[in-house]
């Protein structure tokens, strides 16, 4: 049964801690998508200076609230703050982000529970766009956390044959060249130019970066690379609205699993 009927609004909390002013814009994207398709949404804010233990007691009461169905702490925390440690103390069944170790294991098992949204933003961007995965070569240029690795492993899960690289790979130019999908995601502007491109690729710009000028860009040189791909995202207006609708998704999932199963 549709959880209209069953009178369950899907709800989504994020925490910010700090004032970081990029996590601000994301958040409010992130609210005005949910407030766009009636999926209820807030964001409880935290002091730079919290206290981890503050923030326990938050993720802790929102574990514990059954109106709340999706959990999203946004990153990056400030220093003094554990990330990767505080992320676990999510409820997986709320972890709609996919980041912790309980999600990202059933990923790396073959049995996802939530995947991560920017890397399932990226696969549904690649489905709707007819491209085959199965037996191609990918290539995802970035090993993070959020990004890198599940995009590979999801990748892969789709018959891809994958290579990782990051900022230790010594010829980058090398691996790209032979990659079918590309997927970028390291951070540093314009990192991909046009002759590091195959012909005809899929290319997909995961990163976000602020130039001197205040403009955005990703990681591709996007006028250059758009003369040799088949098929290519742009900075802004690519992924990033896709990372937002899978949010989105994952939430409306995690209400429906909320719902206990009815008897026939
Ligand atoms: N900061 C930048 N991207 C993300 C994301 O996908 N999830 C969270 N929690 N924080 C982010």
């Amino acid at each position: 049964m549709a959880l209209g009927q069953l009178d369950v609004r899907p709800r989504l909390v994020a925490i910010q801690v700090g004032d970081n002013p990029a996590s601000r814009i994301y958040l409010r994207n992130k609210v005005r998508a949910c407030d766009e398709v009636g999926v209820d949404s807030e964001v409880h804010h935290l002091e730079a200076g919290c206290s981890q233990a503050a923030l326990l007691a938050m993720l802790e009461s929102l574990n514990r609230n059954a109106r709340v169905h999706g959990i999203l702490l946004q990153l990056p925390l400030p220093e003094a703050l554990d990330a990767g440690w505080i992320l676990q103390a999510i409820a997986p069944e709320k972890d709609v982000d996919g980041l912790t170790w309980a999600s990202l294991g059933a990923l790396i098992a073959g049995h996802p529970v939530f995947e991560p949204c920017t890397p399932r933003g990226v696969i549904m961007l690649l489905e709707r766009e007819g491209i085959v995965m199965d037996g191609r070569d990918a290539v995802v240029v970035g090993r993070s956390v959020i990004v890198g690795k599940p995009m590979a492993l999801m990748l892969m899960a789709r018959g891809a044959t994958v290579t990782i690289c990051h900022s230790r790979t010594r010829d980058l130019a090398k691996h790209t060249r032979g990659a079918d999908i590309l997927v970028a995601a390291t951070g540093r502007a314009g990192l991909i130019t046009g002759d590091m491109v195959k012909p005809g690729a899929a290319v997909i710009d995961v990163g976000i970066n602020r130039l001197p000028d205040g403009k955005l860009a990703g990681d591709v040189d996007f006028t250059a690379v758009s003369a040799v791909a088949g098929c290519i995202t742009p900075v802004p207006g690519g992924v990033g609205p896709m990372t937002i609708a899978m949010v989105i998704a994952n939430t409306v999932l995690a209400a429906e699993r909320s719902v206990p199963a009815r008897k026939a």
